[in-house]
């Protein structure tokens, strides 16, 4: 596997619009952002993710884009974003945007003229398809629910969205379309970033004959997904747009990939992929329902542990994937991964412990590096999120109660991950001196950053040391990519692996009890030291030299140990 620069680093994820607000409108923006570059620095952060700052109406909160080079006014301006990319540089740090190319925004110019003049130029950006027997083209049934088409005014046509309705998808088989993004594309990397996230992108090649599917729901539609596993030839548009953009730059790319087809990854992220790398969703997929939020499966440790040491088994030697915990598209981790007994600080060190040290490059999300947890709301008009509104609605189509439909999107709702950032005890938790766009979880006067800045004890301080051991100068090639074995597999409650390197010998195993008993974890070789752990490192040592071959782990207990190799 060829060594890319941005393998040892650590990625944050920035939600900008709940990140920190510097004018008092309840909504974070880039000059919040520039404030904390050195809290960010500091916690040990080489690559930021900006979740879209693109101009937008924020029906899907920026995930509609209505002009590509411009700066969302809620967010501040181009120069602002300058700002940004010359101060990230001068502290040796990497700026992501997210590339939304799916879809555009219902406003965006060209869907404008595209309504316009539904033969003209502008309708080939887009999928504007006649009608069938006076109906849609297909039974597709869109990501946020209802009808993936939408009748184009004054005509027999439609037009697909997978999304919301005024996310119309774009039209990639057009080679002007292509081109327009791929100038884009370029226009944004030669301003100095990075690279990008890429949305949503296994959903740009579609089946133009539209075929409809078995029904799979109440609704008599087939998700729109159907047709995305289906088709064929993605490939050639990623490879397409690697050519004519991001290689030129040698930019860095994470791709959001569900759905991929089997035996694909080499093709995808390796070592000359379509992309750098991509999100592991596989613990993300597991507890997810049939028909939605109202029938997810609940989290089983083992399953859980083990989807994960899949994924790392079939990926190290061919790529890096990109390794979360959660994102502004997920519950809160400590609330979903954790069970009720481990939602405490030692849980989110645990977990944090677990996930980081993982073969391939970690992404955290704001607000995880201070344990922040899902949100309590007591009624559906106190959320924001348009999928969130739409799963209610089907969790009370399939008869649960009003309470059961709350208790779904207590636990499944985007909006868990898109309340503002708790930075203090202070009112509004220190987000903004206004009303913040989305109710802060109450819990900010618990959590938050200034209180656990001043505790060496607490969640944030872990995650620094955490962060700084795995990239230490002693350690690093080995955390980097030394191979993952997986440990102690057979057990209910330990989540244990090795990192052991090729390179230099080394052998470092990373320990958790995610059970509620204390658990001796056996050791493969003789403990030379203890290089992390989140509660009684001495003690280890010690029990170690009592109880020869094994370490003790208390319920909750994590560790890092170099063995002897
Ligand atoms: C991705 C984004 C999500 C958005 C969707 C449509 O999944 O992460 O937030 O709603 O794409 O752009
Ligand atoms: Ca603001």
């Amino acid at each position: 596997m060829k060594r890319k620069w941005w393998h040892d680093k650590v990625a944050y994820q920035i939600y900008p619009k709940s990140f920190l607000d510097s004018n008092g409108d309840g909504i974070g923006d880039l000059r919040g952002i520039i404030s904390k570059l050195d809290y960010l620095k500091d916690l040990g952060i080489d690559i930021i993710w900006l979740s879209p700052i693109y101009r937008s109406p924020f029906v899907d909160q920026g995930y509609d884009i209505s002009d590509y080079y411009k700066i969302a006014e809620e967010f501040g301006t181009m120069e602002e974003f300058d700002e940004l990319l010359a101060e990230t540089k001068k502290r040796g740090m990497y700026v992501l945007m997210d590339l939304v190319v799916n879809h555009c925004s219902d406003q965006h110019e060209w869907f404008q003229k595209a309504l316009e003049d539904p033969d003209g130029e502008y309708a080939g950006y887009f999928h504007f398809v006649k009608g069938k027997d006076g109906k849609e083209p297909s039974n597709y049934r869109s990501y946020f629910g209802g009808s993936a088409w939408e009748r184009v005014p004054g005509t027999d046509k439609y037009y697909l969205h997978m999304f919301a309705k005024e996310q119309p998808d774009l039209n990639w088989e057009n080679p002007r379309l292509r081109e327009e993004i791929y100038k884009m594309i370029n226009w944004w990397l030669e301003k100095g970033l990075a690279g990008f996230r890429i949305d949503a992108i296994i959903n740009i090649k579609k089946d133009l004959s539209f075929p409809s599917f078995e029904p799979d729901g109440p609704d008599g539609l087939a998700s729109c997904v159907k047709m995305v596993e289906e088709v064929q030839g993605v490939g050639a548009y990623f490879e397409d747009m690697k050519k004519n953009t991001f290689e030129k730059y040698d930019a860095f790319t994470v791709a959001e990939v569900f759905n991929m087809k089997e035996d694909e990854l080499a093709e995808f992220i390796g070592d000359d992929g379509h992309f750098s790398s991509m999100f592991d969703f596989s613990a993300h997929e597991l507890t997810q329902g049939t028909h939605g939020w109202y029938d997810c499966r609940p989290l089983n440790f083992n399953e859980w542990r083990d989807v994960i040491f899949a994924s790392q088994k079939k990926v190290q030697g061919i790529g890096f994937e990109a390794n979360i915990i959660e994102n502004h598209d997920e519950p809160r981790g400590v609330s979903r991964f954790l069970p009720e007994y481990a939602q405490n600080e030692a849980g989110a060190k645990m977990l944090a412990t677990t996930s980081l040290l993982l073969y391939g490059i970690p992404f955290i999300y704001q607000g995880q590096e201070i344990g922040m947890t899902n949100c309590r709301r007591t009624d559906i008009s106190e959320y924001d999120d348009i999928s969130t509104k739409d799963q209610y609605r089907e969790a009370l189509r399939a008869g649960c109660t009003t309470e059961q439909a709350m208790e779904c999107c207590y636990e499944n709702s985007r909006d868990n991950a898109r309340t503002p950032m708790q930075w203090s005890g202070g009112a509004n938790g220190g987000f903004t001196e206004g009303t913040p766009w989305l109710a802060m979880n109450p819990n900010y006067r618990d959590i938050n950053v200034a209180e656990q800045e001043k505790r060496e004890d607490s969640v944030l301080s872990y995650y620094k040391k955490l962060i700084a051991l795995k990239k230490s100068p002693e350690y690093k090639e080995t955390l980097t990519y030394g191979r993952f074995v997986a440990d102690c597999e057979e057990s209910g409650c330990i989540f244990a692996y090795h990192r052991v390197s090729e390179e230099n010998g080394q052998d470092i195993l990373v320990a958790a009890n995610y059970g509620t008993e204390t658990c001796a974890v056996p050791l493969k070789g003789k403990m030379v030291k203890v290089l992390l752990s989140n509660a009684g490192k001495e003690e280890l040592h010690e029990k170690e030299g009592r109880d020869k071959g094994k370490i003790t782990l208390e319920s909750c207990q994590a560790a890092v140990i170099l063995l002897e190799s």
